[in-house]
């Protein structure tokens, strides 16, 4: 008997290589520790992540609140599993209502792997936030994103004005994070350590490769990083239904995080066996690959995306056009050719498990600038240096030009000086000279005034000397705020006028005058009046 014990004790030895390594349950949580430097607590009653201690270090919450998914799922069943295979692995599940939730960790591994799905519309899942201790990592005033003590609410609760006089919101992404095809993660360093959010590949999120939305925020009190799941600001797509994830939490010693972690770059296939709900193993995407887009404009990136109701990507293409996507789900999806953030070329295309789809070279048949115009106006005020400033700051804000710039002469103002924002309450009424030619007063006109976003039903109206357009309908465009909160991402629309050539001027020698004006019964007052976002103005 003796002998046996002996024998069951030499036979744990070797867990005694994991030092530290597994779960205890403390009554209230779920008390894990990766066996490297990180220990985490999840509440058995809820799910939250209610403490991240590194190298014993608390670095989660504030004010009593937790990190989780919206603002909390209250009472959920949670569970917790272990598995030796096909590594060390522990799953928390969290079940609330259609909502699965899943915390993972792996052996050694800094990281929490988390993965969220969304059964439907009666669970909200916006976003997860991480919420940190403020003051472990680093926040100041140069920061697009912090709300110091002196800051005063200008719009909503969320756009303040700071102390320094400066306009912040968390919705502001700064010059680091743009678009989500642009960053693969967001967080801080303390130089000796570094926090991160690794997004997900957004398959099942919404607003395509351009999409812009918050991704951290900072007080004196908090510090948020958030991995946005559906944004219903300036949205342009469905929301999606399934899962999410992985997106990883991670911790660093010397600054950015693990490329190998980058949803881009992962292989997940460890995933493929743990029973996540909606998990789409490798073995069950497919791909495409494009040969190459023909009539490339010199300038511009192109980008492929794929999307359907259930599913979106996208891919850059290079330099001759050639693309791929990898890892799709399969189904028929349209493809868009994006130039810059323009489409110029759809079509529908079906991807299959195993396979790649092989497209033959595309030819754009959209692109507005194969039209040959008299004159085009394509760069604007207050979008003449990248990161654009409106992504960053509100359109009050003191570092930007006044958006009432003067009247726009064509071929003498620098097109850097013409609004690239309109609003019906701020700069509207702008007015553009132009002459024609004794020839080309023969014959009626196209102006064309191409938007990326419309906020509150704005759209544009025309005068050309005595002569009134028609008063065009509103485009489709996302919800709530856009221009105010960072964005000019909506849905891309060409406002066509038809102008007679008894509109313009017989003297060849005057300038003709193009007014151009917000129109809407809809919106508030100031930046919140409707207003429009320009991307192109020609006549042809
Ligand atoms: C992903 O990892 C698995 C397990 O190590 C491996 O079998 C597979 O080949 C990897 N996939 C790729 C695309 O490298």
């Amino acid at each position: 008997m003796y002998l046996l014990l002996l024998f069951f004790a030499l036979a744990l030895k070797p867990l005694l290589v994991f030092a530290g390594w597994g779960y205890t349950d403390d009554g209230s949580n779920y008390v894990i520790d990766v066996g490297s430097k990180l220990v985490f607590k999840v509440s058995k009653t809820n799910g939250d992540i209610n403490s991240i201690v590194y190298g014993g270090t608390e670095y989660q919450g504030y004010s009593g609140k937790n990190s989780h998914i919206e603002s909390g799922l209250g009472k959920s069943s949670v569970t917790i599993v272990s598995y030796n295979s096909p590594a060390n692995l522990i799953k928390v599940t969290v079940t609330y209502g259609t909502l699965v939730h899943y915390i993972v960790a792996r052996y050694g591994q800094n990281n929490i792997y988390l993965l969220t799905n969304k059964g439907d519309v009666s669970v909200p899942a916006s976003r997860f936030i991480l919420r940190l201790k403020p003051n472990i990592l680093p926040h100041d005033s140069s920061m697009s994103d912090f709300y110091d003590d002196g800051s005063t609410a200008i719009e909503a609760t969320d756009v303040v004005l700071n102390s320094q006089g400066y306009t912040k919101s968390k919705h502001y992404q700064g010059s680091n994070y743009g678009r989500v095809m642009d960053f693969d993660y967001v967080g801080k360093t303390t130089g000796s350590v570094g926090v991160w959010l690794i997004r997900s590949n957004h398959e099942k999120a919404s607003g395509g490769p351009f999409f812009r939305s918050l991704v951290r925020r900072s007080t004196v009190e908090a510090d948020d990083l958030y991995e946005i799941l559906f944004y219903n600001m300036g949205h342009t797509d469905p929301e999606r239904w399934g899962l999410q994830g992985p997106y990883v939490l991670s911790f660093t010693d010397d600054g950015a995080p693990n490329t190998a972690l980058f949803a881009r770059n992962a292989n997940w296939s460890w995933f493929d066996t743990l029973g996540i709900k909606g998990w789409v193993a490798d073995s069950g995407r497919g791909s495409i690959s494009g040969a190459g887009i023909a009539n490339m404009k010199d300038g511009y990136t192109y980008t492929v995306a794929l999307s359907n109701t259930d599913y979106q990507y996208w891919g850059a293409a290079k330099s001759g056009g050639a693309y791929s996507i990898k890892r799709v789900v399969p189904g028929t999806y349209t493809l868009t050719v994006y130039k810059g953030e323009y489409e110029v070329y759809t079509t529908s295309i079906t991807v299959n498990a195993g396979s790649a789809t092989e497209l033959s070279t595309i030819t754009p048949n959209s692109d507005p600038s194969d039209v040959t115009a008299i004159w085009r106006i394509d760069g604007f005020l207050n979008f003449d240096s990248k990161p654009y400033k409106p992504t960053y700051m509100h359109p009050s804000d003191s570092r930007l030009s006044p958006w009432d710039a003067g009247d726009f002469t064509v071929g003498v103002t620098a097109t850097s000086s013409f609004p690239g924002y309109m609003w019906k309450d701020v700069n509207n009424g702008h007015l553009v000279y132009f002459k024609l030619t004794a020839e080309q007063i023969t014959s009626g006109k196209t102006i064309r005034i191409g938007i990326t976003e419309a906020f509150a039903n704005g759209r544009p109206a025309i005068t050309v000397n005595g002569w009134t357009s028609p008063l065009p309908a509103a485009s489709i465009q996302g919800g709530t705020r856009s221009l105010t909160v960072g964005t000019y991402r909506g849905n891309n629309f060409i406002h066509s006028f038809a102008v007679p050539a008894s509109a313009f001027l017989t003297d060849v020698t005057q300038w003709n005058v193009l007014k151009i004006i917000v129109i809407s019964g809809s919106g508030n007052a100031g930046y919140l009046s409707a207003g429009i976002s320009i991307d192109c103005v020609d006549l042809y």
